[in-house]
């Protein structure tokens, strides 16, 4: 195997920084195709905890280069800073796209408007992501490789950031603080931006593999989530191919990561949602809390409608099922296999917000385990691989590197393929 893409299939936070670093120890290449700094992805190296939000999780492991492809948004202090806390040696093997997008300041003072003057809010993380993206599709957006050509930052971005601030109806101060962010990023990172596209298919070529990790969730895809309550990009394996530029045919497994429950942050429809006490305590026990924004998330339970749908939409080879261990000790766990609309009994999640908020999940109760570990697990295993039709090939059983268990096709003789 020599290609892999790790994917969420829920609201984000499944857990893909940490199948991601597991999967790691054996590729070339980590590369990430979407989204930005809203994106938090979790490592546990022992007890040491990271956090990154640009850079693929896989940089903590040494000699293997991350790339940051043309379908991300990059917030250039959110990057420094990233960047500030790994080593200078890790700084040389991180590459950004020429292509890449640039979050500026009026991004976020456009967003913190909309937010604050919508009737009903999305809930973002507020890091300026939508406006980023909305400017790069109304070609107007500043990209990496514009900052690196001469006398683009000191000689003509004021001018291009002061026309958006008039346009957008934001202080201009954005513009002044735009060039001075763009004038730091270019200075400490410019030597790594290079046509990322190219190096990708050069890596192919001569045999290199690539691990590409997914940020947000297949139900947070601008397309394919519970819209408009979704970010701006294509967090679902089909944004790979306009992401990195990387032909996803040469990709040949695709691994959906889901939680063995079910969580969300920020607004919109949730139909496995629960609430009350029982939510309450899943969510101190799973540390559900937000890694880019701190908020409390929202839990419910697994959903195999949905779980159904995104492993359909993303050509899922296998699952990787994380936080096991956080539903330890229950004899049953609680299931969504349907959904009712009134009288209707549906399969699938509808179309409009409306009633993906009205129904009514149809939940089921599945054999729990006493200890997370592959054995005592698996009845429910068997039973999401019979109701899903796909394999489960990673099983998370605690936040740390080592807490996992790996079966086929990434196990060869008790090491990771
Ligand atoms: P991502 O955005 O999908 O990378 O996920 P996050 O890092 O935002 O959130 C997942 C959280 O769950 C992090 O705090 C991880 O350290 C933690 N985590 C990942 N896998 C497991 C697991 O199997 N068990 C437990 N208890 N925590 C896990
Ligand atoms: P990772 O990669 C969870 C959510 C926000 C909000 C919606 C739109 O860590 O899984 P945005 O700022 O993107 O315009 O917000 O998407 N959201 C995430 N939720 N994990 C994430 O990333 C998220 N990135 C965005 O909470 O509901
Ligand atoms: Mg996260």
């Amino acid at each position: 195997m020599q290609h892999i893409c790790v994917v969420g299939l829920n609201w984000g936070d499944e857990g893909k920084g940490k199948i991601v670093d597991v999967l790691a120890s054996d590729v070339d290449a980590v590369v990430r195709y979407q989204g930005g700094a809203n994106a938090g992805h979790t490592v546990y190296i022992g007890d040491v905890r990271h956090v990154l939000h640009h850079i693929p999780t896989g940089i903590l492991h040494g000699g293997i280069q991350a790339i940051l492809g043309n379908g991300m948004v990059i917030e250039p202090a959110k990057l420094i800073e990233e960047v500030e806390s790994l080593s200078e040696e890790a700084l040389s093997r991180i590459w950004i796209s020429d292509r890449a997008h640039v979050v500026l300041p009026h991004h976020g003072a456009v967003e913190r408007i909309l937010e604050e003057q919508a009737s009903r809010p999305i809930g973002t993380t507020l890091r300026g992501i939508g406006p980023a993206y909305q400017d790069k599709f109304g070609r107007s957006g500043v990209r990496m490789g514009d900052l690196v050509q001469p006398g683009f930052v000191d000689d003509v971005l004021e001018a291009r950031l002061l026309e958006r601030c008039r346009v957008l109806g934001v202080s201009e101060q954005c513009a002044t603080e735009g060039v001075q962010i763009c004038t730091q990023l270019r200075d400490r990172l410019g030597s790594q931006v290079i046509d990322t596209c190219h190096l990708l298919n050069e890596m192919h070529a001569t045999g290199k593999k690539l691990l590409f990790e997914g940020a947000q969730g297949c139900m947070l895809d601008i397309d394919f989530g519970t819209y408009p309550f979704v970010t701006s990009s294509s967090p679902s394996f089909l944004g790979v191919g306009t992401g990195s530029g990387f032909s996803p045919r040469k990709i040949d497994h695709v691994v959906g990561v889901t939680k063995a429950y079910c969580t969300r942050v920020g607004e919109g429809p949730f139909p496995s949602e629960i609430t009350g006490e029982a939510a309450d305590a899943l969510r101190e026990a799973g540390g559900e809390f937000g890694t880019t924004t701190g908020r409390p998330r929202r839990v419910g339970w697994l959903d195999i409608p949905m779980l159904c749908y995104c492993a359909a939409l993303n050509d899922i080879d296998s699952f990787a099922l994380t936080k096991a261990d956080v539903l330890t000790g229950r004899d049953t766990v609680p299931v969504v296999t349907g959904y009712r609309l009134g009288e209707e009994l549906l399969e699938s999640l509808p179309f409009s917000v409306a009633d993906m908020e009205a129904v009514e999940p149809v939940v089921e109760q599945w054999p729990g385990w006493n200890q997370v570990d592959e054995r005592a697990m698996q009845p429910f295993i068997e039973r999401l691989e019979a109701a899903t039709g796909i394999p489960v090939s990673i099983l998370s059983t605690g936040k740390r590197r080592d807490e996992v268990c790996i079966f086929s096709p990434f196990q060869v003789e008790g090491e990771v393929a």
